[in-house]
């Protein structure tokens, strides 16, 4: 039954779907913003299996319409924008040589798109999303230049293609290329970097552009937000691509904060989204968490954290969006226990939640004056972390809850009056 009641629901937002009304978007690169109003705050939605079973096999071991409904309900509620977390790599989207398979891919869209939200397309080219067959191509039929680029060109034209016509308005933008450097700020040894040679970046934003030239198209990259090697070789790279007008709008920040509570100072990233800004290119900050650090007060950490990065978007006016790297500590990568997103295990709000949106509703506007509002202390609400419920990650929508968390209650929806 309930196998059932989840294909009718997959239907209903696939009809739901088809009546998205479709935007339309500047179509030079880069693409400067026109407005800025407020901040888009956007979430990494997936379809509601545990991690293990993403792994193998691809494509079809999720059945789309396993959402929770509380986290249906969460990411309709709270968030402007989704993001896949895996479905739209290409581990999914082509397990098969030729074989296309966007039926989870569909289903996230579909989602999004019955809450009218966008989605954000990641990722077109992932090397570390590749089937094995791109990694393992038959000996027989070892890679050439020319048989790899056609792979890759062909993916991004379908890929993008499928969603332009089946989604009109709703997949906006591309992350075209994720994580191509090391962290010395070498490129990836990876297939593409073997096979086709250093172009392969600029060859894969020129087929996406080819395939829908009104999105906009970003490199993402991980441990790009401060000043270090990587983030050096991304400026570099996408210097000389403005520079030689290579179509490429933006510059994902990923920002995964981890458990040594250490995060970017509000100068480091203001100064990194200053540099993309000065070439004329957008931020976009695509997958934020941050887990709860081991020491000190791991509430307030993480809340100075996530607001530390929301100000520096707010303040800065080529910040075109943040997005947090899932709905809710249920269900998020890094384990529930280690509570990374801006919703409990229980799906309650967070004091960050309000921080973050009350700076990310109130940016700085391309031109004139501006006074930002007072979003209220980070300290609003006091707690200790050792209240927050641990266990296993969750996964299973079935289980009886566990006690509520200690953000929830009715400080937590204090901020608003504090603006
Ligand atoms: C992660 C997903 O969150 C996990 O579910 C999956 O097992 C591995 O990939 N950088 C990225 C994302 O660009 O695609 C990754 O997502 C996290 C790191």
């Amino acid at each position: 039954m309930a196998g059932m009641a989840g294909i009718a629901t997959v239907f209903a937002l696939l009809a739901l779907a088809g009546t998205a009304p479709a935007t339309s978007l500047a179509a030079s690169h880069p693409s400067p913003m026109t407005s800025r109003t407020s901040v888009p705050l956007g979430a990494a939605v997936w379809s509601g299996c545990t991690v293990a079973t993403y792994v193998w096999p691809a494509g079809l071991a999720c059945p789309v319409a396993s959402y929770d409904a509380r986290y249906r309900s969460t990411f309709a509620q709270n968030f402007d924008r989704a993001t896949a977390e895996n479905e739209f790599k290409m581990l999914w989207t082509q397990p098969k040589r030729g074989r296309f398979d966007f039926r989870a891919a569909d289903g996230i869209a579909a989602l999004a798109a019955s809450a009218s939200k966008t989605v954000r397309g990641h990722a077109l080219v992932y090397p570390a999303a590749n089937p094995r067959w791109v990694d393992k191509p038959f000996f027989l039929t070892p890679w050439t230049r020319s048989r790899l680029l056609d792979v890759m060109r062909t993916h991004i034209k379908t890929t993008v293609r499928h969603f332009k016509s089946k989604f009109p308005g709703v997949v906006t933008e591309w992350d075209v290329v994720n994580e191509p450097f090391l962290r010395s700020g070498a490129r990836d040894d990876n297939v593409y970097q073997r096979v086709i040679g250093n172009d392969w970046i600029e060859q894969a934003f020129r087929a996406a552009n080819a395939a829908d030239p009104d999105a906009l198209l970003y490199l993402n990259e991980f441990d790009a937000d401060t000043p270090n090697a990587r983030q050096r070789a991304v400026y570099a790279l996408v210097s000389d691509f403005v520079r030689r007008g290579v179509p490429i709008d933006g510059v994902g920040l990923e920002m995964h904060v981890g458990a040594d509570g250490r995060y970017p100072t509000l100068v480091e990233l203001k100064n990194v989204m200053a540099q993309y800004n000065a070439l004329g290119l957008r931020v976009s900050v695509t997958e934020l968490d941050v887990l709860r650090p081991i020491e000190g007060d791991p509430v307030l950490i993480q809340r100075a954290a996530y607001d530390t990065v929301a100000q520096a978007c707010q303040e800065s006016t080529n910040c075109d969006g943040v997005t947090i790297w899932g709905v809710a500590d249920r269900y998020s990568w890094r384990g529930a226990a280690q509570a990374a997103t801006l919703f409990s295990r229980n799906f309650t709000k967070k004091r960050a939640y309000d921080l973050v949106r009350c700076r990310l509703n109130d940016p700085k506007p391309l031109s004139g004056t501006w006074t930002p509002k007072d979003c209220g202390p980070v300290e609003l609400v006091p707690e200790t972390a050792s209240t927050e419920p641990t266990g296993p990650t969750g996964g299973s929508s079935t289980a009886s809850d566990p006690a509520p968390d200690a953000e929830a209650g009715p400080a937590a929806a204090a901020p608003a009056a504090a603006r």
